[in-house]
């Protein structure tokens, strides 16, 4: 039996926790606090195909380093998932490889929309958390952006209540910028490519398939100030519209391709500050309901390349918590809002079952992030060097302990 004495509860109690164990062991807690784990609803642990970026078993480290026990998995893998044999084959594999870190991790796994394969919906609509399109075009190769399938997508997926997770970019006007902005070499020009007006369009047009076929949608990674005022508007005429925001674009700008270059890389891009203010302004009126991380590792050599050749994305699981914690002592947001943006919201949203895991945190301890310690296998982030108040010190996932610093 472990034993976890006297840690505090966010509503000021102290409360013990008794967990199964061959191990005899006491914690003395009393100066670390309870959170429910997290959940990340965004990311990609690349496999299949990509395991030279991240596998289920560093990921899972990673995740598990960060408090955070269930995720939500892309499609965007090699192949892509799109059917119910490639589900089937990616579940087999994500299990092998969770056994042998023997880790718990709580795994949940987005289909892949393709024109072809639509029928796949109703095939899967018992095994997947909600059904994923890319109206832009993003790392691998699902695009689907022709309104026809759009509206046929949006229809299937309402019928067998399958929510749609949108990753919204509109791919037309991408391409006339990519051709207006042809031969620049400064990644700064990423943003000006896959404009503010790209990300608005396909929202208002996604918010329109929802309310015609009676949808449930939801906004991956919304970064501008137009997606937000669509989305608060939607949410206003009592449409089920969501919207998640990742952590680089709350806690980055453009002014990252400075310093970053390349590194700074990702789709949606980074914005300017003033939409990075409105993301904030969203999550004190809730027009944000989640964070999700959309943790996209790659190696720091892919992402050292030149523009044009690098991938966009970053590696972030194991750093949103204590970005949010350190974002608390800073006041921008509340331990209750931390607990709703990471756990409560996602929970509801995809009507996950309820669960016992716990994050124990203490939130006095300061640190500086390094690459050399992160779990994930891309050893490097977009964070390096920044110091953080707030980390978690023990993860709970299904009843086993993990030592954060024996990790
Ligand atoms: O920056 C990104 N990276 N955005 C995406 O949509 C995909 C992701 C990836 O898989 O690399
Ligand atoms: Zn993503």
């Amino acid at each position: 039996m472990i034993e976890i004495r006297k840690v505090q509860t966010s509503d000021g109690h102290r409360i013990d926790l008794f967990l199964e164990s061959s191990e005899s062991r006491v914690i003395d807690a009393k100066h670390l606090m309870l959170f429910p784990a997290l959940i990340d609803p965004h990311v990609h642990f690349r496999v299949p195909g990509g395991e030279h970026k991240e596998t289920w078993e560093t990921g899972a480290m990673a995740a598990i380093a960060g408090g955070v026990t269930t995720v939500f998995d892309m499609p965007n893998n090699t192949p892509s998932c799109i059917t119910k044999e490639r589900l089937a084959d990616k579940r087999a594999l994500v299990e092998q490889q969770l056994k042998r870190v023997d880790i718990p991790l709580r795994h949940y796994f987005y289909l892949g929309a393709d024109r072809n394969h639509l029928k796949e919906i109703p095939r899967t609509e018992q095994e997947i958390v909600g059904l994923k399109i890319y109206m832009g075009s993003s790392t691998g190769d699902l695009l689907m952006n022709d309104r026809e399938a759009l509206e046929e997508a949006f229809r299937i997926a309402a019928e067998s209540d399958v929510i749609v997770a949108v990753h919204a970019e509109d791919e037309e006007l991408i391409q006339i910028r990519k051709k207006e902005f042809a031969g620049q070499t400064d990644p700064k020009y990423h943003s000006f490519i896959r404009s503010n007006l790209a990300a608005a369009k396909a929202v208002e047009l996604a918010i329109h398939l929802a309310e015609k076929y009676g949808a449930r949608l939801y906004v991956v990674h919304t970064s501008t100030r137009e997606e937000l005022d669509l989305i608060r508007r939607a949410k206003n005429k009592g449409l089920p519209v969501f919207a998640e925001a990742a952590p680089h674009h709350l806690f980055l700008d453009d002014e990252a391709y400075q310093e970053m270059g390349t590194k700074a890389l990702v789709n949606p891009p980074l914005r300017s500050s003033k939409d990075t203010e409105a993301l904030w302004e969203a999550i004190e009126d809730e027009t944000i309901d989640t964070i999700g991380t959309d943790h996209a590792p790659h190696t720091l050599a892919e992402k050292m390349k030149p523009f044009g050749a690098a991938p966009s994305g970053f590696p972030s699981i194991e750093l949103y918590f204590p970005l949010l914690l350190d974002a608390y002592h800073k006041k921008k947001l509340s331990l209750e809002q931390i607990v709703s943006l990471t756990h409560t919201r996602p929970q509801e949203i995809f009507r996950l079952p309820i669960n016992d895991d716990v994050v124990l945190v203490d939130l006095e301890k300061v640190k500086t992030i390094d690459n050399e310690h992160l779990k994930t296998k891309a050893k490097w982030s977009p964070y390096a060097g920044w110091t953080l108040k707030g980390w978690p010190r023990y993860t709970i996932a299904n009843g086993k302990l993990f030592d954060l610093e024996k990790l």
